[in-house]
């Protein structure tokens, strides 16, 4: 892909601010206060994406609710990467033909990655008839254009052509109250992994610049954001394309040097672009967490090929240990997949066998859905689900017990949290971070949200630490 292909032209971004104004100026002479409710599904990179849809929104002049009924406008960001997820928009989407009966005016939109699969476009072209707008993550920026349409000639928008993919840089965005920011450092993924979606719904790998990077998280640590991830499908392939030699450790060194009190995470790692130089760099910088979330989906050499995942377990385990040794203290985190197809009950226990073996703090844990259009669908898938269910429930009672393990090693130490909340706890009614991301939940002032301070845990569980300010 030639790269002055993928940057929008700022000219194009402008052209958008234009829609934008005509969008408020509608409103404005209707003496309008328009107020739209966005509900964003799947990954933190759809959660991105809807901060920018926001701020798109918001500079059209809309307010914000969480519930539809109450909204002139109502735009579903969808995600694509399970069965389940679809069924629950398409279930919202048909709660939404009775909040338009009772408002015939309002906007409904459906965007994020199933708005992207030809499948979905259709059967919404077809069968949801209220749905006025449909676009999908290649459009995203074209976002104040594609509504003016629908504004402005009263019939139904599509916007879904298959393309590579581009990068909007200079987009608006409304970003979550708090301390938590996320930055996009490249969009779309080349791995292909035979079970997923992603790649087919949001193009190839294109990187943002350095200096677009940096300049968004130096911009972040000054407004006093202190939990910054970067975010990537692979952050390891960062820099790939855009041919300078310039690589993700080079970045994260770059970012670490931006003076102030945060830190910087990332998801998520590919194991077979994870390079030692990226853990040297991350043991070695003053902001980025000791914290690593590296997928390994399966801990069985015959399922990972079939994955084409193109790492071994040996592979995987010798990444971890490099890890471990010049980041004693290392949290891990990792995602995983039971019951792929053709997977035999040995080969999953190998799949618990390696959790057991790295001992996760903490894991994200997926039954195979297959998704129409991949090439894992196209493979027979003999094990009945109830079979994969008690795969899977043992997998969950091993890294429980490995969670709770790890977890009370923290009792009696002294934890640096960064005091992001309030919870629902009476008893320890805020909640906090560690820098391996670990759930704190904490007694003390409200007044800590937002700052660092020194906690002593007192106890743990499966899942939350639970500790007393230090003073
Ligand atoms: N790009 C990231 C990576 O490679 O680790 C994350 C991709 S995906 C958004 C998040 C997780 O969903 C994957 O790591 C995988 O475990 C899971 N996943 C993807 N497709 C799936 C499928 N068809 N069925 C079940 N889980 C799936
Ligand atoms: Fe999907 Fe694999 Fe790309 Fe992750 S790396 S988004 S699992 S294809
Ligand atoms: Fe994310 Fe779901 Fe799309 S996991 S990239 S929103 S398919």
């Amino acid at each position: 892909m030639e790269r002055n292909n993928v940057l929008i032209a700022p000219e194009e971004i402008e052209r958008q601010r234009g829609f934008t104004d005509k969008i408020r100026q509608m409103f404005a002479g209707r003496n309008a206060h328009p107020v739209a409710c966005v509900d964003t599904f799947g990954c933190q990179q759809n959660v991105a994406d809807g901060q920018r849809l926001q701020g798109m929104l918001s500079e059209m002049g809309f307010t914000f609710t969480d519930r539809p009924e109450a909204a002139d406008l109502v735009l579903l960001n969808t995600c694509a990467v399970r069965e389940h997820a679809e069924q629950r928009v398409f279930g919202n989407l048909g709660i939404l033909t009775h909040t338009k009966r009772d408002n015939p005016e309002q906007v409904i939109c459906l965007c994020g990655c199933m708005a992207q699969e030809e499948r979905v476009a259709n059967r919404v072209k077809d069968s949801y008839r209220h749905v006025d707008l449909v676009f999908g993550p290649h459009a995203l920026w074209k976002f104040p254009e594609l509504l003016w349409q629908v504004y402005e000639s009263h019939k139904r928008v599509f916007s879904v052509a298959d393309e590579h993919g581009s990068i909007a840089e200079g987009l608006p965005v409304v970003r979550e109250k708090g301390v938590k920011a996320w930055v996009s450092i490249m969009y779309g993924c080349n791995n292909f992994c035979t079970y997923c979606i992603v790649p087919y719904v949001r193009g190839r790998e294109r990187s943002r610049l350095p200096e677009a990077v940096l300049a968004e998280v130096r911009e972040l640590v000054e407004a006093g954001y202190k939990d910054i991830t970067l975010l990537g499908q692979n952050v390891n392939s960062y820099g790939n394309d855009l041919g300078i030699g310039y690589d993700f450790a080079d970045l994260l060194a770059e970012i670490d040097k931006i003076p102030g009190d945060y830190w910087i995470r990332f998801m998520s790692s590919h194991p077979k672009d994870a390079t030692k130089k990226l853990f040297d760099t991350m043991a070695a910088s003053r902001h980025v967490a000791r914290q690593l979330h590296l997928p390994f989906q399966s801990g069985n050499d015959r399922v990972l090929q079939a994955m084409n995942r193109r790492y071994t377990r040996a592979q995987y385990l010798d990444l971890i240990n490099y890890a471990k040794s010049v980041m004693p203290g290392l949290v891990l985190t990792s995602d995983v997949i039971i019951g792929f197809p053709g997977e035999t009950e040995t080969e999953a226990m190998e799949t618990i066998s390696l959790v057991d073996e790295v001992g996760f703090d903490a894991l994200f844990t997926f039954i195979y859905s297959p998704r129409p259009g991949t090439k894992a669908a196209e493979l027979p898938d003999p094990v009945p689900r109830s079979e994969k269910q008690k795969w899977f429930d043992h997998l969950l009672e091993v890294q429980n017990a490995n969670s709770a393990r790890l977890h009370a090693a923290y009792v009696g130490k002294t934890q640096r949290v960064l005091v992001d909340g309030t919870g629902d706890d009476e008893n320890f009614p805020l909640t906090a971070r560690t820098e391996g991301n670990r759930l704190v939940r904490l007694r003390g002032d409200e007044s800590l949200i937002g700052t660092f301070c020194n906690v002593k845990i007192t106890d743990s569980n499966t899942w939350a630490l639970y500790g007393e300010v230090e003073i």
